[in-house]
């Protein structure tokens, strides 16, 4: 760990540089730009409307299995890739429901960035452990949180004194850059500008590829369960999305008790070269089913899975998540990538001059095999 860690924990909430980055960046068309601020915005407010819970509506909540399931996978990434004295950076950090588990891994020193004015304030009370059901304790780690758009603001310039992270962290909220190829740059142009070389970049987002594929087994425009609902507008009623449109592939999600916004679709095969863009090589993807089948495997793991209770405690507690739970579930992904240096062999500079061209034919994977279907669109 270099300077930290700090002895004062502080907040600010600046409002953003408004200077344009990234290559391929800046917004284009000034009427796009203040759509794509308006849908941040709908966003922020939706996440910032949301209040803090009691312990007694989590537990009564209908998706209280699902978020038992979800913290263990995010527990699962944390201790697989943190390591004590870390200085942790979480992008869209909410109100701050993995501080524990960064506390657990014994990090040193913790940034959070959110665009909700609610779940960072939210955040800091549960920080100085003054809510009434968090734990009293204090965390052992020093912490600053930063209110502001990640896929807007140069994080460089807010955090220069703060870096260079071991570790970066984007939970569910990844696919909130998508909305526009400058800000799905300007968010892996933030990660990689503030991870050390060799540092980690871990995360959490929806497959697009179980996305687009129950979208063309449904019916109409939409589909879901009892505890979610995707619904996609006319503009895709082929059910055809041009490769030469990768951004901005806009559905509204609902999950309940928990979502209610608009969302944009990450094909994960351009996700992948994007961040090679930015020095960022993937190192693991699973869909969150896989990604259980696999972990649930590891001792340690499973006892983690019991304490958390997502399927029940093994014992007593023979509740555990329903089948309408468990499919939200496939939904999503985790991903890991390391910051590659720009020291490195030769041959990973070339892989980092890759400029992707989006013109080309790009696919979504069929579900079992996760071969390209041979589509001409994805
Ligand atoms: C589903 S919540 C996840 C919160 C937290 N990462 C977690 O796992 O508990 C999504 C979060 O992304 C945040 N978010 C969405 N767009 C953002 C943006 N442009 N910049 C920063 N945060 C954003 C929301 O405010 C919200 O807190």
């Amino acid at each position: 760990m270099n300077k930290r860690p700090r002895d004062d924990p502080s907040s600010s909430f600046g409002s953003a540089p408004k200077r344009q980055y990234g290559a391929g960046g800046g917004y284009g068309a000034q009427q796009g730009y203040s759509e794509e601020r308006n849908s941040a915005r709908r966003v922020a407010d939706h996440y910032s409307a949301r209040s803090n819970q009691t312990l007694e509506e989590r537990e009564n909540s209908p998706i209280i299995h699902l978020k038992k399931l979800n913290n263990w996978i995010k527990s699962v990434l944390i201790q697989l890739y943190a390591r004590p004295g870390d200085c942790v950076l979480d992008l869209a950090c909410g109100k701050g429901g993995d501080l524990i588990k960064w506390d657990k891994a014994r990090v040193g020193y913790y940034v959070g960035v959110d665009i909700a004015e609610g779940s960072i304030k939210d955040c800091m009370t549960r920080y100085n452990g003054d809510t009434d059901q968090q734990r009293k304790k204090k965390f052992s780690f020093p912490a600053r949180l930063i209110c502001t758009d990640c896929y807007e603001a140069r994080l460089d310039e807010y955090l220069y004194e703060d870096a260079p992270f071991d570790i970066c962290s984007c939970q569910f909220a990844l696919h909130y850059s998508w909305s526009t190829e400058a800000r799905a740059r300007q968010a892996l142009a933030n990660v990689s500008a503030l991870l050390r070389p060799g540092g980690i970049f871990i995360g959490t987002m929806p497959d697009a590829n179980v996305i687009i594929k129950r979208l063309r087994e449904s019916e109409g425009l939409e589909f879901g369960n009892s505890v979610y609902w995707v619904s996609f507008g006319e503009e895709y009623s082929e059910k055809k999305f041009p490769a030469s449109r990768p951004f901005g592939i806009k559905y509204k999600f609902h999950l309940e008790d928990a979502v209610d916004c608009p969302e944009w679709v990450v094909p994960f095969h351009l996700f992948k070269l994007l961040a090679e863009e930015y020095d960022l090589e993937l190192v693991l993807m699973k869909n969150f089913h896989e990604f259980v089948h696999e972990y649930m495997q590891k001792p340690e793991f499973t006892e983690l899975m019991r304490r958390l209770g997502a399927l029940g405690d093994g014992r007593n507690d023979l509740s555990t998540l329903s089948q309408d739970e468990w499919e939200v579930s496939y939904l999503y992904l985790a991903f890991v990538l390391r910051k590659v240096s720009r020291h490195l062999p030769f041959l990973i500079l070339l892989t980092s001059e890759l400029n992707i061209q989006f013109g080309n034919t790009f696919y979504f994977h069929s579900e079992g095999n996760r071969l390209p279907n041979g589509d001409p669109t994805m």
